[in-house]
């Protein structure tokens, strides 16, 4: 008699495969958001984002004469509208490393 206990087979997962969501920034630099400084912006982010954190820019994001337009991803959207470049660093540091958005820099069309 054996003393060997058989337990169920599981299957085992493979966490490399799964798809886990990144944080991600996207700048308009669009004609509109170009004349709020939006190469600025862009800029400002790509030299202070964590690494982990993609950044794109787009050409234009919907929302002219509101720029510069930013949306910060991570499941979900997150719309900030006339961001000035000296501005950069709070969402850094408030949504993307705190991880709380920057209520009064949220764009009120998308965000109440
Ligand atoms: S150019 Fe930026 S929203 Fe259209």
């Amino acid at each position: 008699m054996s003393s060997e206990i058989q337990l169920p087979s599981v299957n085992k997962v493979d966490l490399s495969q799964q798809h886990i969501p990144q944080e991600k920034v996207v700048v308009c630099r669009g004609r509109s958001c170009r004349k709020y400084n939006a190469a600025q912006v862009f800029d400002n982010f790509r030299q202070n984002l964590p690494p982990d954190v993609e950044l794109m820019s787009v050409q234009c994001l919907g929302q002219c004469g509101n720029g510069t337009m930013v949306v910060v991803e991570f499941v979900d959207q997150t719309w900030y509208s006339e961001v000035h470049p000296d501005e950069v660093k709070i969402i850094i540091q408030q949504h993307i490393i705190g991880k709380s958005p920057v209520k009064e820099m949220l764009y009120p069309k998308f965000h109440k």
